[in-house]
């Protein structure tokens, strides 16, 4: 008996040994199988020994088997524990995986282009504003020198608000030009980029939403010339100085005289009289322009025999389609990423 007690305290302090030493799950089996395999583990050779003692031993010898046995148990349970825990820390940890790539953003084509329109502006000395979209009759329309049931209305599919026949969604930037000229006497030199709305069904040249670029130029002396100047040196700098320009007679109600600006087609030079960009004419119009009228300075009580000016309005999506060669508008606005990833390769 003496000889079983002390080889249950030797494999106690055996285990307890090892135990503190194993770190994976192949140790934590090896241990389990030493001390508990069938065969030849310590304490399966123990109760076998339990038969060489008189029967009056053997119950307390076999109790306190029983108990390392459940000791281990217990032990090998919670090692097993600590081991699954440590394991899965480490697996998050292996620091041979290539890194995680975060995706970086990048600016819409549109967005690109009216950046690009901006700092061109901007470094002929003009600063940037914006206004309401949702507008009233009075600036959308009727202060740029469109009476009230005007025909001249009717070129503007306006989207009005329910309920409120003097509040629309604004059709053009232009009404910005006014708001403008209320806050603010001449120099004024601004350009004013935004969304507009018009009542359109989609088709690859027409949206119900869509982004203009309006500029407005009002001081002492200011002529057609400085209009054209302007106009050409951006056209240029957006496009290429080998682009041609030419300034056709138009009309709109808040411009006197008023042109629309062509450039010679970017495609194929006015050279393929099957082209589809220009159509065979050789031409794209680019934007609309004028000296402010006079009635529209009046509007904004600035006086027109002293002061004068010019405007001009352009279209970005549709500019945005024969800058990036896009023949469907609508395509900007589908976020497909094979598309927009084609124009931010930086
Ligand atoms: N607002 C006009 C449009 O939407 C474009 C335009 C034409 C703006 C002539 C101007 C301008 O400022 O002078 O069609």
């Amino acid at each position: 008996m003496q000889e079983i007690q002390e080889k249950i305290n030797q494999y106690r302090l055996k285990f307890e040994e090892e135990a503190v030493r194993v770190r994976d799950r192949q140790g934590l089996e090896a241990l389990r199988v030493q001390f508990l395999g069938r065969k030849r583990g310590y304490i399966t050779k123990l109760i076998e020994n339990l038969k060489h003692l008189s029967p009056e031993e053997r119950p307390l010898m076999g109790k306190e088997i029983n108990e390392l046995k459940t000791y281990i148990l217990a032990k090998l349970e919670e090692i097993k524990h600590n081991v699954v825990k440590t394991q899965k820390k480490v697996s998050h940890l292996d620091l041979t995986l290539p890194g995680r790539q975060i995706p970086l953003g990048a600016p819409h084509p549109l967005v690109k282009l009216q950046e690009e329109i901006e700092s061109i502006f901007y470094q002929m000395g003009f600063s940037v504003e914006d206004g309401p979209e949702i507008e009233t009759d009075y600036y959308n329309f009727e202060a740029l020198n469109f009476p009230p049931h005007h025909p001249a209305r009717d070129d503007w599919d306006t989207i009005y608000v329910e309920g409120r026949e003097d509040l629309l969604l604004r059709t053009h930037t232009s009404p910005v030009q006014i708001r403008a000229m209320e806050k603010r006497k001449p120099p004024i030199r601004i350009i004013i980029p935004g969304r507009v709305y018009r009542k359109e069904t989609p088709d690859p040249t027409h949206l119900p939403m869509f982004f203009q670029v309006e500029g407005l130029v009002v001081d002492v002396g200011i002529t057609f010339a400085h209009l054209k100047g302007t106009l050409e040196s951006f056209l240029r700098r957006l496009f290429s100085e080998r682009i041609k320009i030419r300034f056709r007679p138009s009309f709109f109600p808040f411009t006197e005289p008023s042109a629309e600006v062509d450039i010679s087609c970017l495609v194929c030079q006015g050279k393929d009289s099957r082209c589809r960009v220009c159509r065979g004419s050789g031409w794209i119009e680019i934007l609309g322009a004028g000296m402010v009228d006079p009635q529209v300075l009046k509007n904004v009580n600035i006086d027109p025999e002293k002061f004068s000016g010019f405007a001009f309005g352009m279209g970005i999506d549709r500019t945005a389609m024969f800058v990036y060669q896009i023949n469907d508008m609508r395509l900007f606005y589908e976020n497909d990423l094979r598309l927009l990833r084609q124009f931010n390769r930086q």
